[in-house]
């Protein structure tokens, strides 16, 4: 199974697994952020608790991670709920158990499963033997489906439509799976302009390009900061996945070839122009460059992914 064979939500989450962003149309992407909007501005605390109140949600990372991991966990605690957090080197991952066995096991145990790996469509594997919803946290180069939808709720935040935007994604387009699922999300609106900044070894898939390309993305390889258009709605840099490269000497031929510092932000960024990131950042962001109110990276486009995860939990789990 493909993370394409994953149920389209149809404006009705409940109970479904978020695998990729290629089961959102425009309307469940509206409820979602009509939920995300109205939990971020929830002033009684209290009140999230009863969400998922007795509810467990199992956190299943074969691959590192920070904000994901952090979020996922704060948002099932905020609404009331616990989590089952799985240390698969000690587990019996470890002994060679496979990931059906896996899922199979904490199905058991819990409301629901989030699920990293670095295998393209795990994800997709763990919902096709689970009972309960998967949410896929990164399948390897596949996809990042919560990740963007943080991201498109931040776009829609700061500049009010997702559609008629003059974006840059720059970065690993090829091995990067937030832009993947970023991009299939901005595909769902119109008129929207993207340009595509990357060595030449780490392009986007043309298979995908073409894809997004018919639903109507349109979309310009760029090879030189020099080719960055000005003043466009959002900057959104990500890192090279070393992790995804064969060798270190690879690596090190197209690692930080683009580096955001107030120089670039300078020459082609307008006043208006958000500067994101999924994080971490190996150096292809000056530090420099945090104080400026741009900057939404360590802010908003982070504070958001707690409350996108909340308003999808409560969604999927507990609707009203
Ligand atoms: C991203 C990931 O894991 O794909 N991290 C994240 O979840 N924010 C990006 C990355 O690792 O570069």
């Amino acid at each position: 199974m493909s993370s394409s064979d994953a149920k389209s939500i149809n404006n009705d989450f409940t109970q479904k697994d978020i695998l990729s962003l290629s089961q959102f149309d425009r309307t469940s992407l509206e409820t979602l952020f009509d939920k995300t909007t109205s939990i971020k501005g929830e002033k009684d605390l209290r009140k999230l608790l009863q969400i998922l109140e007795g509810r467990v949600v199992t956190l299943l990372f074969y691959e590192p991670s920070s904000r994901t991991r952090g979020s996922f966990d704060a948002a099932v605690q905020r609404l009331g709920g616990r989590t089952l957090i799985i240390n698969v080197e000690a587990s019996s991952v470890a002994k060679g158990e496979t990931l059906e066995d896996t899922i199979k096991t904490f199905e058991n145990y819990s409301d629901a499963i989030v699920i990293r790996h670095s295998e393209l469509g795990a994800a997709a594997k763990a919902a096709k033997v689970s009972n309960i919803p998967i949410f896929n946290a990164g399948d390897g180069i596949g996809e990042h489906p919560t990740q963007a939808l943080l991201d498109m709720f931040t776009i829609f935040e700061k500049k009010k439509s997702l559609s008629g935007l003059v974006g840059l994604v720059a970065g690993d387009l090829k091995h990067g799976r937030t832009v993947h699922s970023l991009l299939k999300g901005l595909s769902l609106f119109e008129n929207n302009v993207i340009y595509l900044l990357s060595p030449d070894q780490l392009r986007l898939d043309p298979e995908l390009k073409s894809q997004l390309e018919e639903k109507g993305l349109k979309l310009f390889e760029i090879e030189s900061v020099t080719d960055i258009p000005k003043d466009t709605d959002f900057w959104y840099w990500t890192r090279v996945q070393k992790e995804r490269f064969s060798s270190e000497v690879e690596y090190k031929k197209v690692n930080n070839k683009f580096v955001v510092n107030n120089e670039l932000l300078s020459l082609y960024a307008g006043p208006k122009t958000i500067i994101m990131h999924p994080l971490p950042r190996v150096g292809e962001i000056a530090t420099e460059v945090d104080k400026d109110p741009r900057a939404v990276y360590l802010t908003d486009q982070m504070k958001n992914g707690m409350y996108v995860r909340m308003a999808l939990l409560s969604l999927i789990l507990s609707p009203v």
